[in-house]
């Protein structure tokens, strides 16, 4: 059986069969109700319990300013994550949602009429299909504003093919914001062929440079990382089958910018957030090492101000300067692994691996 069926089987078997429920995971990969920002409470508050009993997500995946956006969502499960950005795109946005597997489909469509009664309008559509084959499910090249998956690309056999999808499918300006399990070396055979290992999203993670090159084959060439935990696998059994090696749970977001250079370079350039985004009044958080505060100055390196000016945030913002002066490379970028430090927020520094 070629390599890639024998992983969608086992993953599938996994989702639709070995796992009954959130609670049935041996890491602590779901995310709890402390670390949800309050605006999302009432969001979740209207999905139906038994899509939410179905989640095994990873991070929270609700980027701010959907409102109209058309936003895909890989791997979507029961469709936890759907039916919440489905509130937040409105309805004149849609959401479509992608799985292979059956069984977690059918939850998900079960409910789509629940949900169209409680939102007052239909946004939502969920399509049977693989990550990797994007271009089988008919959807437009360069059609989606937004693009994120949960917990679901450390599971593709073939991650390269995903990329290559998100890339495709994105509008200039777009970006993949997604949650993911990476690890802090590279994971050995043993591991990744174990399948529960690899069901629980541990087998398949990448090694967070990897992952970095990965992203910059696909032309994502500055991936900034947004939030990240360490994952504490429950199971001591399971545990100790993974060795010295540390798992992660991160957040991503990359922007589909042909401008983006693969270092953060210094124009002397600066922006001031405006306070404008609705439940984002008092700062906008770009990325875990840009924290800006309503109305403050705050420097930029050339690729966040493309990051700023080139998407859907840039009403949101006044831009001082311009491209006309290089001054060197941006001060602060690090090389070493990204997870852990603590954010160094409103200095406009970049942290990030792919900076340097
Ligand atoms: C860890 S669960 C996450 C589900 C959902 N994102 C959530 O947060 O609840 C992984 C999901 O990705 C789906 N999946 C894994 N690999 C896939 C692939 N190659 N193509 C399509 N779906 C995939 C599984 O069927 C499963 O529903």
């Amino acid at each position: 059986m070629p390599i890639q069926t024998s992983t969608h089987n086992l993953v599938q078997d996994y989702y639709g069969h070995q796992l009954q429920g959130t609670a049935d995971l041996k890491t602590s990969a779901c995310c709890d109700a402390s670390t949800m920002p309050e605006w999302l409470k009432p969001l979740l508050a209207r999905v139906h319990p038994e899509v939410l009993s179905r989640y095994y997500g990873c991070g929270l995946v609700c980027p701010p300013l959907l409102e109209g956006c058309r936003v895909l969502d890989l791997g979507c499960g029961s469709g936890r994550d759907v039916y919440a950005l489905a509130q937040l795109v409105g309805p004149e946005g849609e959401v479509v949602g992608v799985d292979m597997t059956d069984e977690q489909l059918a939850v998900a469509r079960a409910h789509q009429a629940h949900h169209t009664e409680v939102f007052g309008y239909s946004n939502t559509r969920f399509l049977h299909g693989y990550i990797e084959r994007l271009d089988e499910l008919g959807l437009e090249p360069a059609s989606f504003d937004v693009i994120v998956s949960n917990c679901v690309v450390n599971l593709s056999p073939d991650k390269d093919a995903v990329l290559a999808g998100v890339q495709r499918l994105l509008k200039p300006g777009g970006e993949f914001y997604f949650s993911d399990v990476y690890a802090d070396r590279r994971v050995p055979p043993a591991v990744r062929n174990d399948p529960v290992l690899y069901g629980e999203c541990l087998g398949g993670a990448l090694y967070w440079n990897d992952f970095i090159q990965l992203a910059q084959r696909h032309g994502f060439a500055d991936p900034r990382l947004l939030e990240d935990r360490p994952l504490e696998i429950t199971d001591p059994k399971l545990a100790a089958r993974t060795g010295n090696l540390r798992f992660f749970s991160a957040t991503y977001r990359l922007f589909k910018l042909a401008a983006l250079e693969s270092a953060c370079e210094d124009f002397g350039q600066a922006v001031i957030y405006q306070g404008s985004i609705p439940e984002h009044p008092g700062r906008f958080v770009l990325d875990k090492h840009h924290d800006m505060q309503t109305g403050k100055v705050f420097a930029v390196c050339g690729n966040t101000w493309h990051m700023l000016q080139g998407t859907r945030f840039a009403p949101h913002f006044n831009f001082i300067g311009n491209f006309d002066t290089h001054y060197g490379i941006f001060d602060g970028c690090g090389g070493n692994l990204p997870f852990g430090a603590r954010s160094e927020s409103s200095s406009g520094v970049c942290g990030l691996a792919a900076c340097c």
